[in-house]
């Protein structure tokens, strides 16, 4: 597994997610209580990107159907709510889940040295 470099640390920010790509893999970096965060930047349920994801307390809800996951563990915390920020009813929901059963995001190992960000791809 090698570390590269990803980031300048000070473009990495609380409540916001900083897209790269790394060896063509996308990744989002973010800070939790001022620790860097890094995931592969594609929401598990279909696979788009949650760069514009909104981030309130170390959560990052998907701006598409509304999964939502932890940026610590990548734990989902919620699966498929709606649409584009809509709440809708259950049957609605399993419609748009299109059979995907609940999974967390993938994380990746982070660190900071010197005023840059790393991130571990193996
Ligand atoms: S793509 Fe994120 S919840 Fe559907």
């Amino acid at each position: 597994m090698s570390q590269l470099e990803a980031a300048d640390a000070d473009d990495v920010l609380e409540g916001a997610v900083h897209a790269v790509t790394l060896s063509g893999t996308k990744i989002g970096l973010t800070r939790v209580n001022g620790t860097v965060q890094a995931f592969v930047n594609k929401c598990p349920h279909l696979g788009l990107p949650l760069t514009k994801g909104k981030i309130v307390d170390g959560v990052i809800t998907c701006p598409f159907h509304g999964s939502s996951f932890s940026l610590c563990s990548g734990a989902a915390q919620d699966w498929v709510t709606g649409i584009m920020g809509m709440n809708m009813p259950g049957a609605v929901r399993g419609v748009i889940t299109m059979g995907k059963t609940p999974r967390g995001l993938a994380m990746l190992e982070a660190s900071e040295v010197a005023g840059k960000v790393f991130v571990a791809l193996g």
